[in-house]
């Protein structure tokens, strides 16, 4: 992608308001699931479970969870992201991501008897034990995921709004997620604009480079 496009990429993604109702191409929600799943997180934790409700009987189930204004990004969304996150990173976890890390080979031709994963155990108690902000830690790292879904859902044409306007604990009884160990952050609805949506046509707004860009001398 030439740099100009991409930054015509980021001016003209924008948060979806209205949709259609029209469904995206199971090819696209697959390629985005797996945007989500390639997604970079702090010491390769992938704290992250990402659960699609693309049915309207499963968008209907999750609705009374969605906040009033923002419902009908979701019924008349394509799909739906709810982006949950363990409630800590326990020992199977840290197994699973060591066990996946060397069936992809991530340590071939490291001397034996190395610690692979002592840095991510440190990171980990760092923040589960010391800082005691181990939810906050994994939740940044969901929405690190959130904007990888945000900017590939607008390179291939499919219109997206992240939710923030939920009721999590309700999402999170109604999807039985705390008996997994798991609660949810945050969501993103994706699907097809309606021709009309007001959202589509307004200026985009931030801050000048200035306010928000300070290079260090
Ligand atoms: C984490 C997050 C949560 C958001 N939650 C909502 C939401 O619940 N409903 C909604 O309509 N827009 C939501 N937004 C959209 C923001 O208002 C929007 O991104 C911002 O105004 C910038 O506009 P743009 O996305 O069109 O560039 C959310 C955005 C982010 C990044």
């Amino acid at each position: 992608m030439r740099t100009e496009e991409l930054l015509e990429l980021m001016k003209s993604r924008y948060t979806t308001k209205h949709y259609s109702g029209e469904k995206i191409p199971r090819e696209k929600l697959e390629a985005l699931l797996e945007v989500l799943r390639l997604s970079p997180s702090s010491v390769n934790s992938q704290p992250w479970h990402f659960f699609v409700a693309s049915s309207d009987e499963a968008k209907a189930k999750i609705l009374p969870a969605i906040l009033d204004f923002n419902r009908e990004r979701v019924t008349l969304a394509s799909d739906v992201v709810v982006f949950a996150v363990r409630e800590e990173i326990g020992p199977e976890h840290l197994k699973a991501l060591l066990e996946q890390e060397l069936a992809d080979g991530r340590y071939a031709g490291l001397p034996a008897g190395t610690d692979y994963d002592a840095g991510r155990r440190h990171f980990v108690d760092l923040h589960q034990k010391e800082r005691r902000d181990g939810f906050a830690w994994e939740t940044a790292q969901a929405y690190i995921a959130q904007g990888f879904l945000l900017m590939a859902a607008a390179a291939i044409g499919v219109d997206s709004t992240p939710i923030e306007g939920a009721d999590f604990e309700m999402l999170d009884r109604i999807l039985g997620l705390r008996e997994k160990g798991l609660r949810s952050v945050v969501a993103v609805s994706l699907g097809v604009r309606r021709p009309n949506d007001s959202n589509a046509s307004r200026p985009k707004s931030r801050l000048p480079r200035e306010a928000v860009v300070t290079e260090i001398r």
